[in-house]
Order: structure tokens, then C-alpha cells, then sequence
């Protein structure tokens, strides 16, 4: 079968590397890609956001599967466009992602399904949001409703800057994604990201990881896309993992359903394990980034197989095994990311580095120059993944590969994997 996966991140090296292996994989493709994906796929130049352009890319080159790797094409109606022309496509339709498109949406669903998350509260007006924020106390969290790449959610600590975010929002900060905003109450405690495979009301468990969100050790500085990320969670229990599927998941799905938007797909919850048990912070309708970079390394079944019969409505026939071996993913940032940083700069050595099963690059912000030198040219550059039966061995080996990489204006975080 041809393939096409959508998106140019470490997310999609990760997909790309685990489809690849498969016996079902006849041609592979991506659009854009990334020099770390064109080991495994041929890279169109064609535009994800216009769904004709990718449609007449499949009837040329026979493409029967398109495996959507972000959210904006999703949520602007991609994998709907494909099913319309008889294409198979990974990925929930634009109606159930309005799951991650839209935050009041997530907030109002669990809301009516009683799925358990912080008190909230949409608004269009300043001075409203205002007082509901002074009502909420000085921790309180203020978020643009729409999409906006990661950047929209400000967790404030005190009074004056939840007004500051709320002025700088509701004032156009972040253009049609926060016409409306939400304020919400801040809860505290360890994040988990668990994910599973959705058919409809069928739920399939995969895995879950810890993302480390914050810029720089220690959890300290601002909050960027993930700059490390481990699989399982350290916090994954057996009742735990119960729990999730019983109250988030099974909920969720059935909800989607009741609501006559099925959903169809990976399902990623955001969730925060608060003192009085887990609560959702958010709903995304995709692999995250970094964490595909650690749950797809631990995937011992095929995964091309797996989305073949998802999408082909067999899930329920499908079985899905995970190495017990843990896996750990080092992000290499450019200096100044989140904020603005100077791109270009080569890194040197990420060819001498030998391939082995057990430790892997893939490429997240990275391009090509006419020279053939790889090119740091996104914020988050590279995800150097490793995998160990301990995450003390997964981490030694992981930061050794690091240690490798010559690239004067990259920095990384010391502590990810280290619970
Ligand atoms: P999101 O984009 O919704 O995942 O939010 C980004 C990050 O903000 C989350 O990973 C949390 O660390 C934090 N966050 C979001 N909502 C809340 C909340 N209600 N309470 C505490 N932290 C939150
Ligand atoms: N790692 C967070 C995300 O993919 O949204």
C-alpha cells in the first residue's frame, strides 16, 4: 500500500520510521517531511492546509492511507475531505476535533458527561472575565479558546497577571483563536498524557508518557511544545490506567457518540493527577510531540497493521503490544525557544552517530542546505530518543547520544527521565 503521512516534525519521524517497517508498506511519503523523514519517505512540497492539492496527490501516486500527524489539518477538515474520495484516513473527523480546536468545547462536553476537570468559565467581555478571575484568587489559568500552536495557555499566580492575559487575549493577542477565552481554576499536581485508539464507542488503551513541558531544569521557565518526554509515565499504575479508561476515556468516547460526532482516532488526554484523583486538562486529537518520539520506539506490533484495521473498522480484531522497556526523549531546542531564537546555524556529527535499535534522532525543526549541512531551522530541532529496561539506563544512553551533536547554538534540558 502508498502512504502518506502529514506533517514535518519529530512526531512524524516517529511515524515515519515505525510505518516503514512494515511487510503492508509499499511506497511511503510525506508532505512536507523533514532530511530525518527522507531516510524513510519521498517528501512532497504540496500544502496539507488545501485538502484538493493532497487528494490529487493521492490519485497520482496511487496513495490509499493518509496518516495525519497535527491538529490544524484535522480541525480544518482533512481527513472528512479524504473519506469523501474513498481514501483512508488517519485521523478523527473536523466535527470530533473540535475536541482540541476548541477549549470550551472540551470544558462544555465534559461538563454534561460529568468527566472530571477544573471550574471554568468562557467570556467574550473583558470586564466580565475580569471578575470572574478576582473571584477564582490569584492562581488562576487564562486560555485563548481557538488554536493557537501551543502558546495559548498563560497559568497565572497572581491577580494582576490574569488581567494582563486577559487584556492582551481578548485584546487580539492571538487573532481569532482568543476571540473567546477561558478562565479556569489552577490545580496542581503531576501531568500524565494517556492515549488510546478510538473507534467509535470501542476504546483501545496504547500507553501513556510524562511531557516535560517547561523550557529549562527543574520545571522552571516557560511553558514550550514539550522538551522531553518518557514512556510509561512514572505514575502509571495498573488502577491508575483503570481509572482513566473507566472515567475519561470510555466516558468520552461514548459521549462523542451520543453527541452523533463519532470520534475516530488517537485520542490524547491531557490529564493532571490532583489530589482528589485525575482531572482533564485538555483533549488533543493526535500523537503528541515529543511523545509519539517515545511511545512508538516501546510498539512491538506493526503499526501500519494497527491503522489499517482502525481504519478499516476491524479494531476490535487488533491486538496492540508495547515493550515492557521504558523510553526517554532528550529535545534539542534552538537558544532563545520558546521565545525568538536565530535559526540556520549547522549541527555537525548527526551522521557519524551510528544507528542502533536502541537509540534513534529524529528530526523536528531541521533542513537541508545547498551545502548538504543540516540546518537548525525551528525551535525544537531534534528529539534524541533511547530505550532501556530503566530510565536511569535510557537516560545515560540518550544523553550520551547528545553529547555527540555539535551544534554551538542548541541547548537541552539535564533532568528529563530522571524521577
Ligand atoms: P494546554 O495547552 O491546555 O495543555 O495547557 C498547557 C499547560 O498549561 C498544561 O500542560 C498545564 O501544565 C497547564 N495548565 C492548563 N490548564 C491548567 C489548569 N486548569 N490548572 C493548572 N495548569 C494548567
Ligand atoms: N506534547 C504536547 C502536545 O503534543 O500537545
Amino acid at each position: 500500500m502508498n502512504i502518506l503521512i502529514i506533517g514535518g516534525g519529530g512526531r512524524e519521524h516517529a511515524l515515519a520510521r515505525a510505518i516503514s517497517k512494515s511487510q503492508k508498506c509499499t511506497q511511503l511519503y510525506a508532505a512536507p517531511g523533514n532530511p530525518g523523514i527522507s531516510q524513510f519517505a519521498t517528501c512532497l512540497e504540496i500544502s496539507s492546509d488545501n485538502p484538493e492539492s493532497v487528494i490529487q496527490e493521492c490519485q497520482k501516486r496511487e496513495i490509499k492511507l493518509v496518516v495525519i500527524g497535527p491538529e490544524l489539518p484535522l480541525v480544518l477538515g482533512l481527513a472528512d475531505a479524504l473519506r469523501n474520495h474513498n481514501i483512508l484516513a488517519f485521523g478523527p473527523s473536523a466535527a470530533a476535533s473540535r475536541l482540541e480546536g476548541s477549549k470550551s468545547f472540551a470544558r462544555d462536553f465534559c461538563k454534561r458527561y460529568q468527566i472530571r476537570q477544573p471550574t471554568y468559565e468562557r467570556f467574550t467581555d473583558i470586564r466580565k472575565a475580569k471578575k470572574y478571575a478576582s473571584l477564582i484568587g490569584p492562581h488562576c489559568v487564562i486560555k485563548a479558546d481557538g488554536l493557537a500552536a501551543g502558546k495559548g495557555v498563560i497559568v497565572c499566580n497572581a491577580t494582576k497577571q490574569s488581567f494582563d492575559a486577559i487584556d492582551m487575549m481578548l485584546g487580539g493577542g492571538f487573532g481569532d483563536a482568543s476571540q473567546a477565552i477561558l478562565v479556569e481554576e489552577c490545580i496542581t499536581g503531576p501531568e500524565l498524557s494517556a492515549f488510546a485508539l478510538v473507534d467509535g464507542e470501542d476504546v483501545m488503551w496504547l500507553a501513556t508518557a510524562r511531557d516535560h513541558k517547561r523550557a529549562f531544569d527543574g520545571d522552571m521557565g516557560p511553558n514550550t511544545g514539550g522538551m522531553g518526554a518518557a514512556s510509561p509515565s512514572p505514575d502509571e499504575t495498573d488502577s491508575l490506567r483503570e481509572y482513566i479508561l473507566e472515567n475519561i476515556l470510555k466516558p468520552t468516547a461514548k459521549g462523542m457518540v451520543a453527541d452523533g460526532t463519532p470520534y475516530k482516532g488517537i485520542l490524547y488526554a491531557g490529564l493532571m493527577l490532583t489530589d482528589e484523583g485525575p482531572q482533564v486538562i485538555e483533549f488533543n486529537c493526535r500523537f503528541g510531540d515529543p511523545e509519539a518520539q517515545v511511545i512508538l520506539p516501546r510498539l512491538e506490533s506493526d503499526l501500519l497493521e494497527l491503522i489499517i484495521s482502525h481504519c478499516s473498522q476491524k479494531q476490535q480484531e487488533a491486538q496492540v503490544v508495547f515493550s515492557p522497556d521504558v523510553a526517554i526523549t532528550v529535545i534539542m531546542a534552538n537558544k532563545g525557544y520558546p521565545a525568538s531564537y536565530q535559526p540556520n546555524s549547522i549541527i555537525r556529527q548527526l551522521d557519524t552517530l551510528s544507528v542502533q535499535s536502541d537509540r534513534f534522532i529524529y528530526h523536528s525543526g531541521t533542513q537541508q542546505n545547498d551545502q548538504g549541512d543540516i540546518i537548525a531551522s525551528g525551535g525544537r530541532v531534534l528529539s534524541i530518543t533511547a530505550t532501556a529496561e530503566t530510565y536511569s539506563a535510557a537516560r545515560k544512553k540518550a544523553y550520551d547520544t547528545v553529547s555527540h551533536i555539535k551544534w554551538e547554538n542548541g541547548f537541552y534540558r539535564k533532568d528529563i527521565g530522571n524521577f
